[in-house]
Parts: structure tokens; C-alpha cells; sequence
């Protein structure tokens, strides 16, 4: 396993639309291994393949931060299909280190989410790992979770985030 570097915010690749995973592959499954470790290394919940350049519709989630391996989910070609209610918190992203804001998101979440081998089931997420689910998923569709906010905010934020990354 290894710890591969995180793109940030302002890389193209970020942007873009991800294409679905086809056949599993023993690639994909070091890819995920990585994946896993690269959010616990940088201490985060969740990390989307194209987070680590790879244009797939792919992410891991582990809301237990290594803690308990029955908590890793890896979401494969995840379509939501329908939410419920709403909540706000606080929110941040490997990809944009140093920004947490408070940001809406679906109070719970249904979804449907490939298997490795092919086979697709429902998976419900509720508050935090609902909230990790849009997250994510909002990645492998080219967004990140400050494109929520108005241009003003985010220009602010942009501003914050550079002078951030210049200094450490
Ligand atoms: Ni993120």
C-alpha cells in the first residue's frame, strides 16, 4: 500500500466527469488499498479516485478513520436515488486543506453502488456518512464542495486557501 499524492483545489482534473469502473482488476484493488491509506494518512473520512488522478467513478469512505475495517466502503459507479431531509456542518476536503465551512447537505441519503463483482445494491447513509456520500460523490461529477457557495464566498475562500498553501 501506499500514500499517493492528493490534487488540489484548481487542478483540471478536479473537473472533470469521471467514467464508470468496468471489470475489477487486481489494479483497482491497489488502487483502493491506496486510497484507504491516502485518506487515513491525511486524515480524512472519504477520497474519490480522481482526487489521485484517476478519472473513475470510484471512492472510498471510512467514517471509523482505520479504526474498524468492517466500516471501509468503497463506493463503485454510485448513482443517488433519492434523499431526505437536510442538515448543515462543518465540511473540508483533502483536496482544499485548511478550509472547513458549514455547508447543507441531505439529512439522509439512498443510493445504488456497485459490488466488485458486478452486482449492484442499495446502500442508506444517514447524518455524517450521509453527508461523506454526497461529498464524494459530488467528486466523481467534477465538484468540489466549495463550488456550493456564491462567488463572493468563494473568491474569499480561493484567497484564504492560497495564502495558506503558500505559507506551509
Ligand atoms: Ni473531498
Amino acid at each position: 500500500m501506499a500514500v499517493r499524492p492528493v490534487l488540489t483545489w484548481g487542478d483540471p482534473r478536479l473537473k472533470k466527469q469521471s467514467e464508470d469502473v468496468g471489470e475489477w482488476t487486481d489494479a483497482l484493488e491497489r488502487l483502493v488499498e491506496d486510497m484507504f491509506e491516502t485518506a487515513l494518512a491525511e486524515e480524512g473520512v472519504g477520497l474519490a479516485a480522481p482526487q489521485v488522478g484517476v478519472n473513475l467513478n470510484l471512492a472510498v469512505i471510512d467514517v471509523s478513520a482505520g479504526e474498524d475495517p468492517a466500516q471501509k466502503l468503497v463506493l463503485i459507479n454510485p448513482e443517488i436515488l433519492d434523499t431526505e431531509g437536510t442538515q448543515v456542518g462543518p465540511e473540508g476536503c483533502l483536496s482544499i486543506p485548511g478550509i472547513r465551512e458549514s455547508l447543507e447537505r441531505p439529512r439522509r441519503v439512498r443510493l445504488r453502488n456497485r459490488a466488485k463483482d458486478g452486482s449492484w445494491h442499495e446502500l442508506e447513509g444517514e447524518d455524517f456518512m450521509a453527508r461523506a456520500m454526497c461529498h464524494e460523490i459530488d467528486h466523481l461529477r467534477g465538484r468540489l464542495f466549495v463550488e456550493y457557495f456564491g462567488p463572493v464566498k468563494r473568491q474569499l475562500l480561493q484567497r484564504r486557501y492560497q495564502k495558506m498553501a503558500r505559507t506551509s
